[in-house]
């Protein structure tokens, strides 16, 4: 439904010459950075309750762990061939090195399915997990992320 009404305006806006920039469809590169964003956003919550900046809470604290999880699960998923260049911070090694990406790939899965099923009721446990994930932001980010800006 939503491609056949960008189908009709694309034709519409091409009758008249004007051109669309190719962000107006959420292509991979978009999808695999909004996963990446929530995951920001998530580390942010979970480091404030942990900086006792928050009250603990083991509802969100939970949420927060699933999150990760459903995040590691999906975002593989969008790194189609192709998708290298652009607005894009994936370092090139995501294709090059194939092997490694799947290690790493399956350890943020690996290791955010553990956290996820410690399933913390108070804070230190909520500590564990939480250092188990973020681990692989880091380790990820510098083996396969190239931050501009
Ligand atoms: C398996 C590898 C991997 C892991 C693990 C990983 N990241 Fe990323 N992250 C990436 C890649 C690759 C990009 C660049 C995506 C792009 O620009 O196409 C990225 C981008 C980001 C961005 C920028 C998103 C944007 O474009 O606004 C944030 C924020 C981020 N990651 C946070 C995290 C946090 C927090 C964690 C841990 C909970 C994490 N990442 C774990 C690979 C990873």
């Amino acid at each position: 439904m939503l491609r056949a009404v960008l189908a009709a305006v694309l034709a519409v806006t091409t009758t008249f010459g004007v051109i669309l920039p190719t962000a107006a469809t959420a292509g991979p590169i978009e999808e695999r950075q909004a996963i990446m964003k929530a995951n920001g956003r998530d580390t942010k919550m979970g480091g404030d309750m942990l900086k006792g900046a928050t009250p603990f809470d083991a509802a969100t604290a939970n949420k927060i762990l699933a999150n990760y999880a459903a995040a590691a699960k999906a975002f593989p998923a969008h790194f189609p061939a192709g998708s290298n260049t652009g607005e894009t911070e994936a370092a090139p090694a995501i294709w090059s090195k194939p092997a490694d990406w799947k290690a790493a790939t399956a350890k943020f899965q690996a290791d955010t399915a553990a956290a996820a099923a410690l399933k913390p009721t108070d804070a230190a446990t909520f500590g564990k997990a939480f250092g188990m994930v973020t681990a692989n932001c880091k380790s990820c980010h510098e083996g396969f992320r190239i931050k501009k800006g």
